[in-house]
């Protein structure tokens, strides 16, 4: 079966820095590929090289059999990767809608002189975008608050809408960077059952970073483990829950936590 990215031996070092260091991993078709690992331990990075934010500094990433290392972020968009950030990034004063279809900007036929000319071919394909768009709100649930200014929106819909405009591109492959950051657990659990209703629906596949583990656990096919930049584990969410060296790193973690709150 061929893999939906396969990523090779990426490093991405900033300076002394080894932000992620010689990471590995296949995902398949249909997958959700969890990716867990202490604060600092790579894991955006990593994400930022998948998109092309960054050109790693060693390896290669392999996208549906095809090289796609040291893109641009707007041709690896137009191949089939989309995502979502860790910090929310949506047009505040825009409404919902209007942040849903900018996401589909990489897709849209035609543009330009077709749009400044106002043609037929243009105002179709406006509304065309419009239909995705609405669709797209409907599938995260938030088809009655298309005409909402987005920065009045309670916080976790702010971060549907983001998965929305994620998804309107029609991607092969989204990476979603802690979809749950911030929610409460029953929110979070929303989230999660969203994720595995999107991939039921739609044939894309997902790379899934989440902090929160019971959130992680209950969504991710497969879990990879990262610690200062290096693949520490790879398994089932069952295998990853009772590896010693994954519980060693988050209890060490919650330990620090516990320390430095007194
Ligand atoms: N642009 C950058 N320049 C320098 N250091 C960076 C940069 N981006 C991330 N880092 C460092 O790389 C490490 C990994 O960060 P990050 O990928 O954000 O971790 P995570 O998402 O797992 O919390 C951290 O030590 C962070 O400070
Ligand atoms: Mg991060």
């Amino acid at each position: 079966m061929a893999y939906v990215i396969e990523i090779q031996d990426i490093c991405m070092h900033f300076g002394g820095v080894r932000a992620v260091d010689g990471i590995s991993a296949q995902v398949n078709p249909s997958e959700i590929f969890g990716i867990i690992g202490p604060n600092g331990s790579g894991k955006s990075t990593l994400i930022n090289v998948l998109t092309g934010v960054y050109r790693p500094t060693r390896g290669k990433v392999m996208f549906l059999g095809q090289d796609i290392t040291g893109m641009k972020p707007h041709k690896i968009a137009g191949q089939g990767i989309a995502r979502t950030f860790q910090n929310l990034r949506l047009f505040h004063a825009m409404t919902v809608l209007e942040n849903v279809m900018i996401g589909q900007h990489t897709r849209l036929k035609a543009g330009g002189w077709q749009a400044v000319l106002g043609t037929r071919k243009f105002r179709e394909s406006e509304r065309e975008a419009r239909e995705r768009a609405e669709e797209v709100l409907k599938l995260v649930g938030l088809e009655k608050m298309s005409s909402e200014i987005a920065a009045d929106m309670a916080y976790g819909q702010q971060k549907r809408l983001e998965l929305a405009r994620a998804l309107v591109s029609e991607p092969k492959l989204c990476l979603l960077d802690e979809p749950a950051a911030g929610l409460n657990s029953k929110e979070a659990m929303a989230m999660m059952e969203l994720i595995k209703k999107i991939r039921r629906e739609k044939d894309i596949t997902f790379i899934l970073i989440e902090h929160n583990m019971e959130a992680m656990m209950s969504t991710a096919d497969r879990i990879m483990v990262m610690d200062a930049g290096k693949k520490i584990a790879e398994d089932i969410p069952e295998v990853i829950k009772n590896d010693p060296k994954v519980v060693r790193v988050y209890l060490g973690e919650e330990a620090s936590h516990a320390a430095e709150n007194g």
